[in-house]
């Protein structure tokens, strides 16, 4: 048996940041993640840190890698009907702009500080629960090797992603869930290639949705709308290129660069949010609460701003007994959720083409697409949400 303040499940970007905020602040934790290092710090995921989260990452004194390798983009560009349009984001945005860092490299960041610091991640554990969340001195059980093993807490940080068990320990009568499913997925590929463009490109086409992303001078990182059912085996390197010069057709005579593809995967796109965000406790964070379509780039970004509300909410209970935060928990963290959940499905809407829609929902995508990028105001509406507003209750 072990004991510690806050037990924590999974080590994504929510949890190892949790337990790196709550070290800063004098407070123990103890991680429990059921895949390895080298695992989760190979996986591909995000590509694009907000600024609020930039900021945060640097002041928490795990930035510096990113400040280093990072790149920062000061616009973004909407291409539709063969044209590009720029972004200004700083211009739009009173100087903000965001970073490009994968996050598997900030997983590697924060793994490295949360184990500096002398916290305990246990990794490659299985059958992980929950127990006694109504109670106040909840436990985390789970197998190592074959041996069972139980951590013994104050609270529960549940920040083990969409499939995690935490969620599902909060009773389903009292769980209000949002859940809206896609028809399409993301193709996303890595290549080894320059870059095509100095930002990326989001891309509306009549054969689908684009976006031109990017991780290294020699390594780029593209996705394509698909068929969320379709499977990596039906592409070959030569139709995905086709497909993408499809897409991808415009005026200005500007080309894709073309390179080896080293990796493939196809991604689901839904909107969700799970309203009850706490329960006895237990507190969700991340993934585990809210899922958002890719097109906004907010995921990991919306687990920060969780973390900053319930970082700071642990630390008022342990140094003042002030439970205000713990209690408002759920619904302050939740409307920052809110606001990147619709950001998220409006950019998905604006720009992907679904099958069987009317023509009048085309008509009103292009219009809301040519309103965009003649407006200064539309154009700072999207820049405001695309560096990301503010975190709540945090000063960077
Ligand atoms: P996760 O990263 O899912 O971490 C949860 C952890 O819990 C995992 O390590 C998992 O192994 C562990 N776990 C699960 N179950 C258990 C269990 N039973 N026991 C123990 N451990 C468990 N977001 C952005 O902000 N910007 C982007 O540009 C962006 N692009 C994306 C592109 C793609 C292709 C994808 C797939 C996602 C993208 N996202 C983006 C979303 C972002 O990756 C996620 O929102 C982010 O990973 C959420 O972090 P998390 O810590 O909440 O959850
Ligand atoms: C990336 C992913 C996104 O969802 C996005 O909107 C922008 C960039 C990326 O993986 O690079």
């Amino acid at each position: 048996m072990t004991k510690t303040q806050v037990g924590i499940i999974g080590a994504g970007p929510a949890g190892l940041l949790l337990s790196h905020m709550l070290h800063l602040q004098g407070i123990e934790s103890v991680i429990v993640e059921q895949r390895s290092r080298e695992d989760i710090e190979a996986t591909i995921k995000a590509g694009v840190l907000e600024h609020p989260t930039v900021e945060l990452l640097k002041e928490l004194g795990v930035g510096e890698r990113m400040m280093r390798e990072g790149y920062v983009h000061n616009g973004i560009e909407l291409s539709f009907g063969g044209k590009r349009h720029r972004i200004d984001l700083p211009e739009l945005t009173g100087g903000k702009s965001i970073t490009v860092y994968p996050q598997h490299e900030v997983i590697k960041d924060l793994v490295a500080a949360v184990l500096a610091n002398g916290t305990t991640i246990e990794f490659g554990v299985s059958d992980v629960s929950l127990q006694g969340i109504d109670g106040t001195q909840p436990s985390i059980r789970y197998s190592k090797n074959g041996a069972a093993q139980e951590i013994q807490c104050d609270f529960i940080g549940g920040c083990d992603g969409f499939h995690g068990p935490s969620r599902q320990a909060i009773p389903a009568a009292i769980r209000q869930e949002h859940l809206k499913v896609y028809p399409a997925g993301w193709f996303g590929i890595l290549c080894e290639a320059p870059p095509s463009s100095d930002e990326l490109i989001y891309a509306q086409s009549d054969r689908g949705f684009v976006l031109v992303s990017t991780r290294t001078p020699d390594v780029q990182r593209m996705y394509f709308q698909c068929d969320p059912n379709d499977s990596v085996d039906n592409w070959s390197d030569d139709r995905i290129w086709a497909e993408f010069r499809a897409r991808l057709a415009n005026d200005d005579g500007w080309q894709l660069k073309e390179g080896r593809i080293f990796q493939k995967s196809i991604i689901a796109m839904r909107s969700f949010v799970c309203e009850t965000m706490q329960h006895g406790r237990l507190f969700l964070a991340g993934d585990s609460a809210h899922i958002v379509p890719p097109t906004g780039a907010k995921g990991l970004n919306l687990a920060a701003g969780d973390v900053v509300l319930l970082s700071k909410a642990i630390v008022d209970f342990y140094r003042r007994d002030d439970r205000v935060g713990l209690d408002s928990y759920s619904a302050r963290a939740v409307k920052r959720v809110w606001r990147g959940e619709h950001f998220s499905w409006w950019m998905t809407n604006m720009l992907h083409d679904f099958d069987g829609e009317d023509t009048i929902t085309r008509r009103f995508r292009r219009s809301q697409l040519e309103y965009t990028v003649s407006s200064r105001a539309a154009a700072a509406s999207l820049a405001e949400n695309y560096v990301g507003v503010p975190f709540e209750g945090w000063q960077g």
